[in-house]
Formats: structure tokens, sequence, C-alpha cells
């Protein structure tokens, strides 16, 4: 009996290969990714969400904003040519929890961080209807009316201290709560939207 034929006949062996194979090949794919740099240390100038983006970060979660929108350029042409350079590991070091998302039914955000003004964002988040008549995505006019909630944002940084790459500063931290001082919501989304993907230029 050949070698194959007993590791074929016999399902218990070739189980237990079969895993050795599985991890050993997952193995080799996943571990040299946390000693690689392009993976592990964040791209040129890309600094931890301020207080106000941070907040807005979460209240897109809170929206579910991520249910209709990815954060996730692949890199493939149709992908680049629409929404600009494909999005890199570094981009992602500060994000906890990701937001990559799978379901597009609007276009991907990785890189809408100046694509348009504060005031197109304000006028699109209360009614999308007012800037794209087509449009199918919700109106959130309470965006405009809550004020943040800026009691839980040195909470949130410390909490992220103990997770994230890079820690905020003592400094930071003291500094946050007034700099969410008479900001609303929406200001704090709009924030958060308009520093995506800015730290790889666009190609268009
Ligand atoms: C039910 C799905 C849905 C949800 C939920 C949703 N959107 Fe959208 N969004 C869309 C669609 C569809 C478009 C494209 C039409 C338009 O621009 O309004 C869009 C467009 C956008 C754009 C413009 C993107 C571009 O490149 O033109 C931004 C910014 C945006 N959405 C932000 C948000 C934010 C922030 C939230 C959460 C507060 C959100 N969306 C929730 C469906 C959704």
């Amino acid at each position: 009996m050949s070698l194959q034929q007993k590791v074929e006949t016999n399902v218990g062996l070739l189980i237990i290969l079969s895993l050795f194979v599985v991890i050993w090949g997952g193995l080799a794919q996943i571990v040299p990714l946390f000693f690689q740099h392009s993976t592990t240390e964040p791209v040129a100038g890309l600094e931890p969400y301020a207080a106000l983006q941070l907040t807005g970060r979460d209240i897109y979660i809170r929206e579910g904003c991520v249910g209709c929108h990815s954060q996730m350029i692949r890199p493939f042409r149709a992908e680049t040519e629409r929404y600009g350079h494909y999005s890199v590991a570094g981009e992602f070091i500060y994000d906890r929890p990701f937001l990559w998302g799978s379901k597009r039914t609007g276009p991907d955000l990785h890189r809408v961080g100046g694509r348009y003004s504060d005031d197109w964002h304000r006028a699109h988040l209360i009614d999308p209807r007012d800037v794209v008549p087509e449009s199918i995505m919700p109106s959130y006019p309470w965006l405009e009316q809550n004020a943040v909630d800026a009691s839980t944002i040195q909470d949130k940084m410390r909490a992220l201290n103990l997770v994230s790459y890079k820690a905020y500063s003592d400094e930071q931290i003291a500094a946050a709560p007034g700099e969410l001082e008479g900001k609303t919501e929406i200001d704090a989304v709009i924030a958060y939207l308009q520093s995506l993907g800015t730290k790889i230029k666009m190609r268009r």
C-alpha cells in the first residue's frame, strides 16, 4: 500500500494530517504580519482621533452608518478609480473597533475626508435629499439638536490607551471635555468624516 493510499483510507490519519497542514499554513500567513512595519506602524502623519472626532466616531457606530457604508477600499481598478488610493493597514492603527464593514448600500467612506465641505455634510445628514435628490439614505435631523455628551470622553480615551498603539497624553485627556464644549452631535460626526482617509493622497 502506498503512503497516499494509507492516508486516504485512514480517516483518523487524514484528519490529523489535514489539521496539521491548515494550522501550519495559517500560522505561516498570519504570524509574520505581527512583525511587519507596514501592518503595525501608522502611516506618516496619522494621529489618534481628536476628542471631537472620537465622539463623532461613536455616534457613527450608534446610528448604524456601518450597516450601509464600508470603510475599506480594495486594491482593484474599479475601486481606486472611484474612491482613490486603496486602504492600507497602517491607516487603521487607532481604530477600535474597526469599521471596515462589508455592506455597501451607500458608497465606501474611507476617503470621504476633504471631498465635501462641512456645510455639504451638514445639509446631507439633516436630509440627504436636499443635496442628492435620488438618495435613499435616512435623514438624521436629531444630530443637529443633540449636544455631545462630554462626560464619558476621558474614560473613552483612557480605555483606548489600554488597547491602542499610541497613548493619549495626560494633557490631551485633560483638554478633551473643553474641546467638546458647545458642540452638537452633527459637528462631531462631520469632524470624524472629514478626518477619514486623508493621510494618503488621492490619486484623482
Ligand atoms: C440605509 C442605508 C444608509 C445608512 C444607514 C446611511 N447611509 Fe450614508 N449613504 C447611503 C446612500 C445610498 C448614499 C448615496 C446617496 C447620497 O449621497 O445620499 C449615502 C451617501 C453618504 C455620504 C456621501 C458619500 C459620497 O462619497 O458621496 C456620506 C458622507 C454618508 N452617506 C454618511 C453617512 C453617515 C454619517 C451615516 C450615519 C449617520 C449614514 N451615511 C448612514 C446610505 C446610507
